[in-house]
């Protein structure tokens, strides 16, 4: 089966700091956005990666991609990271794969084996999504300022990304979807259209960089991986 694989990154990264968007920051001598390409492109079975981008910043992703095989020239993204994968949907209309892996470029630690586990996960069950259990307990603390009762913490999981899916189911659940719906990942457009929605295991590694404090821990992840 043709798989191919969607990077987000079309994010302006508020939340990490620093004067450029996150993806573009190096880790121990390389970009975020070339360790996630890379980390693909180092994988079985995949076909084309697709980079959704701020065209502002197409000569840093150009630089990010340099000489990695499959990556294809970039897209443009959205105002929400919703509008961004669904660009990069429509992206891969003319040429369809059979399954697409659709993945945050904040999450550069993203192994060969996770992306083994997500197509065999897509072949199966058409979608499915990497998820953890949790190690904190979690409550919901309402206006009040007190907490509420809590769910069960058994039945909760974090949830990563590359979610993976048919191509054409995935597609066509984001083209039911308008950007004003409140939906945060993918696995909720396909949810949203219908679809059950499998599970399979992630990856404690595979974290998303969001605050400065993880590009610190990052690096170190970094420099251990090279001793
Ligand atoms: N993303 C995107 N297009 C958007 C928003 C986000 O492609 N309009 C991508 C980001 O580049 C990132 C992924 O979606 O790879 C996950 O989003 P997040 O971690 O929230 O990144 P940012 O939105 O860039 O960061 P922040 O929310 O802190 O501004
Ligand atoms: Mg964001």
């Amino acid at each position: 089966l043709r798989t191919d694989v969607i990077v987000v990154a079309a994010g302006s990264g508020q939340r990490a700091g620093d004067g450029i968007p996150k993806q573009y920051r190096s880790i121990g001598g390389r970009t975020v956005l070339r360790r996630t390409l890379e980390a693909f492109a180092g994988s079985n079975g995949i076909r084309h990666i697709l980079p959704v981008i701020n065209p502002e910043h197409a000569a840093l992703c150009a630089d990010s991609a340099a000489g990695l095989p499959g990556v294809l020239a970039p897209v443009a993204g959205g105002a929400t990271r919703q509008a961004s994968v669904r660009a990069g949907l429509e992206a891969l209309a003319d040429d369809p794969p059979d399954l697409v892996l659709i993945h945050d470029a904040a999450r550069p630690f993203v192994s060969p084996r996770l992306v083994a586990r997500a197509i065999a996960a897509a072949e199966r069950h058409g979608a499915a999504v990497p998820v953890l259990a949790l190690v904190d307990t979690i409550k919901s603390v309402p206006e009040t300022g007190f907490i509420a009762s809590g769910p069960d913490r058994d039945a909760l999981r974090s949830v990563q990304t590359p979610q993976a899916f048919r191509y054409a189911l995935i597609r066509d659940a984001h083209r039911l979807q308008t950007h004003s719906a409140h939906l945060t990942d993918d696995a909720a457009v396909a949810e949203a259209a219908g679809h059950k929605v499998a599970v399979f295991p992630g990856d404690p590694a595979n974290v998303k960089l969001t605050t400065p404090e993880d590009f610190v821990t990052a690096e170190r992840t970094a420099a251990a991986d090279l001793l």
